[in-house]
């Protein structure tokens, strides 16, 4: 059993203009110790995904079927009380973009880490704020005996981000997500932080889950990573097995467009077109408006997914890869991936 096993999710918006489908029929699962990348554009679901697990969808929006089992517990039937006691900055602790939207101005960062602490464990008030300095040296404080009396305002930006990371950390979370931890950071300090993360999962053994728009970012700290577009999980792969052997077209054209340090721009292949509205999103394959390789059937249900690659480590939905779908040869765009699907006869193990 995984630590996390999301099933067949679906979280929509009941809206003056429609229901949104945002998240629609997703399905992964996180190990002990791991760490799930989820990539894919803006608006494809990711945060609303992950808000999902931790119970944040608030109206207009609902979780509308699937499941989401944590440590074999099924989290969709808790109230929101439960959620709060038992899981929230306990269980399983949320990391956003914005530190300051997560920090209290008007409380010190050490106050705040402390009660957090005495909240969430059997720790004395005094143990607390040792544990906090210790916290705050985890995630590369400098002085955090000092720093930990001043307020929000007084640490950097990067320090701020580092200082809500050692609250999530103060209650002993067995996951951690991370909703675009690092995308307002500069360059530099993004690639602290990284590290960070890193240096976290090793030490605490924590499970992550890592949302991004950004696939350099999840080299760094993912181990698997899943692929959203328009609330599908259209692929997921271990990192290395993706990026060698992507198989979802999205999944290629996302990878194409990302500019390589030996690439120039002009060689970037961006994905053409823009992302359909979650109100009425495209029948069948919801990519296949905008996918190279797209063919009759696509439109006519929602792919299953297909097992890849040697092991069961591969997943994509696409009917390409149905060995018992015919079709005239799609024209599939240029990319770098070691097996085109179009000449590997499309079979579901290759
Ligand atoms: N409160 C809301 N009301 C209505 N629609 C919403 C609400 N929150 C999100 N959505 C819609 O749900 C879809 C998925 O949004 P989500 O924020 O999960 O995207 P994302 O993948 O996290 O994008 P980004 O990379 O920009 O953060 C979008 O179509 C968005 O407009
Ligand atoms: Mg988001």
């Amino acid at each position: 059993m995984s630590l996390l096993e999301v099933e067949d999710l679906r979280t929509y918006f009941f809206t003056a203009d429609g229901i949104v489908q945002a998240v629609d029929g997703v399905s992964f699962e996180v190990d002990s110790g791991e760490s799930l990348g989820i990539v894919g554009e803006s608006g494809a679901g990711k945060s609303v995904a992950v808000k999902s697990i931790m119970g944040l969808i608030r109206d207009p929006g609902r979780v509308v079927d699937g499941s989401i089992r944590f440590d074999g517990r099924e989290l969709t039937d808790l109230s929101e009380r439960e959620l709060r006691r038992e899981i929230r900055g306990n269980e399983i602790s949320i990391i956003f973009q914005d530190a300051m939207s997560a920090l209290n101005p008007v409380f010190t960062v050490g106050s705040q880490i402390e009660e957090v602490i005495v909240e969430n464990t059997d720790r004395s008030p005094k143990e607390a704020r040792t544990r906090a300095i210790e916290l705050l040296d985890d995630v590369g404080i400098p002085d955090p005996e000092q720093r930990i009396d001043e307020y929000p305002h007084q640490y950097s930006g990067g320090m701020q981000q580092r200082a809500m990371i050692a609250m999530a950390l103060a209650c002993d979370p067995r996951l951690i997500i991370a909703d675009e931890p690092t995308t307002a950071l500069d360059v530099t300090i993004q690639a602290g932080i990284l590290d960070l993360f890193d240096d976290i999962q090793e030490k605490y053994e924590t499970s992550m889950v890592y949302v991004t728009h950004d696939l350099g970012v999840v080299r760094e700290v993912c181990d698997r990573v899943g692929v959203m577009y328009l609330g599908n999980m259209v692929e997921c792969a271990p990192y290395d097995e993706l990026y060698r052997n992507p198989k979802h077209p999205y999944t290629q054209s996302l990878l194409n467009s990302v500019v390589t340090p030996d690439e120039t721009l002009d060689e970037i292949d961006p994905i053409g077109g823009t992302m359909p509205s979650a109100v009425s999103p495209p029948s069948g394959c919801r990519f296949r408006t905008r996918c190279p390789a797209a063919f009759d059937d696509c439109s006519k249900a929602t792919p299953p997914t297909y097992d890849v690659g040697e092991d069961d480590s591969h997943e994509v939905a696409c009917l390409l890869y149905d060995e018992t779908v015919s079709r005239a040869e799609p024209a599939l765009h240029e990319s770098d991936t070691d097996t085109d699907p179009a000449e590997s006869g499309g079979t579901a193990d290759d």
